[in-house]
């Protein structure tokens, strides 16, 4: 009860994490279960958001489930659950509805770019009040901070919003949540547009790093990276937006500073470094995949482990929805 606590979530949806999910959010979540006492989860709620094919969903929330394990998170140390197994998430989502103002709702900026490419009439009610089931999953637990990609810090202020709102009306209820994203990989950048964050709906094929595809493919993607026509490499986000991106990726995966990967690369060409990023990849993800497909050939370990999570989640989601209830007048 000490440790400061976390929660955060990760959609099933894409099949393979990519490398935005793994740098922006779960790389955090491996090292928050050392101090934190953390819950994480996939969000098998929040997929069917826009139509999902039901064993595909079945397959790719285990999968979630296996790379989360594989990415380092150890059932001992945290919560790992999967959402649909709480039930107190649509529960909780209800009463934060009622309490979320349609305007305020109306402004989040996810939302507005995914219906607008998707025209109104594909767009479900459920993708509109995505953000408050989010609100209730990170409510539900009391959690202290929320370690997410800076594309969620919208939702993240609207959930302190929403906490304050609810204390303020009916007593202190709900810890008011803080975000958590780190300067340096809150926004992993797309490698063919390095403009925009990468991203499993939006980037091409070549610009987004999928963690479980052939380790060459990867290394094929670093080296065809965009970069500029200056040779200069030197971290500079503005000006150099792909060659800051690569030294963002590197430094991450290798723990060498940005500062250090400059000296080094004093006086070489852009290959010289897209060349040993490559290598830094497949030496990467080439264990990750291994470590996947392990998970998945032992379903009983992964059952058990979801199963464990899930109660342990349960408690805790449970003893909150209860004292939200009884302060509402249900
Ligand atoms: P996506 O954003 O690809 O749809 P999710 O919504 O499931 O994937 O996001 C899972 C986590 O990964 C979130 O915390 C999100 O902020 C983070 N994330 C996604 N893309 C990036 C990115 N390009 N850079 C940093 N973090 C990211
Ligand atoms: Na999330």
């Amino acid at each position: 009860l000490d440790r400061p606590r976390v929660l955060s979530g990760i959609q099933p949806t894409a099949g393979s994490f990519h490398l935005g999910n793994y740098l922006g959010a779960v790389r955090q979540w491996v090292a928050l279960q050392e101090s934190h006492d953390a819950f994480y989860m996939v969000v098998d709620l929040h997929a069917i958001t826009v139509p999902q094919d039901p064993t595909a969903l079945r397959a790719n929330t285990r999968l979630a489930a296996a790379q989360l394990l594989a990415a380092g998170l150890d059932p001992e140390r945290c919560t790992l659950f999967i959402q649909s197994h709480v039930p107190e998430h649509a529960q909780l989502a209800w009463v934060m509805n009622c309490l979320t103002g349609f305007g305020e709702a109306s402004r989040m900026t996810q939302f507005k770019d995914k219906s607008a490419k998707q025209g109104a009439d594909r767009t479900s009610v459920g993708l509109f009040t995505y953000p408050i089931l989010q609100i209730a999953d990170i409510l539900l637990y009391q959690a202290h901070q929320v370690p997410v990609g800076e594309d969620q810090r919208q939702h993240i202020e609207l959930t302190r919003d929403l906490a304050e709102r609810f204390n303020g009306r009916y007593g202190d209820t709900f810890t008011v949540p803080a975000p958590y994203i780190l300067k340096e990989t809150g926004k992993v950048y797309d490698l063919q547009d390095p403009t925009v964050k990468m991203s499993k709906s939006a980037s091409s094929a070549k610009g987004i790093i999928n963690l479980l595809d052939e380790p060459k493919t990867s290394a094929k993607k670093i080296k065809s990276a965009v970069t500029d026509t200056d040779t200069v490499i030197r971290y500079d986000a503005e000006a150099k937006p792909g060659v800051s991106n690569l030294l963002t990726i590197y430094s991450t995966l290798t723990g060498e500073s940005v500062t250090d990967l400059e000296k080094k690369y004093e006086g070489k060409m852009y290959g010289a470094l897209k060349t040993d990023l490559a290598e830094i990849m497949v030496d990467f993800v080439t264990p990750f995949r291994d470590r996947t497909q392990e998970y998945l050939d032992d379903p009983e370990t992964l059952d058990s482990v979801l199963a464990k999570g899930a109660e342990k989640a349960r408690a805790v989601a449970a003893e909150t929805l209860a004292s939200t209830y009884e302060r509402i007048g249900f």
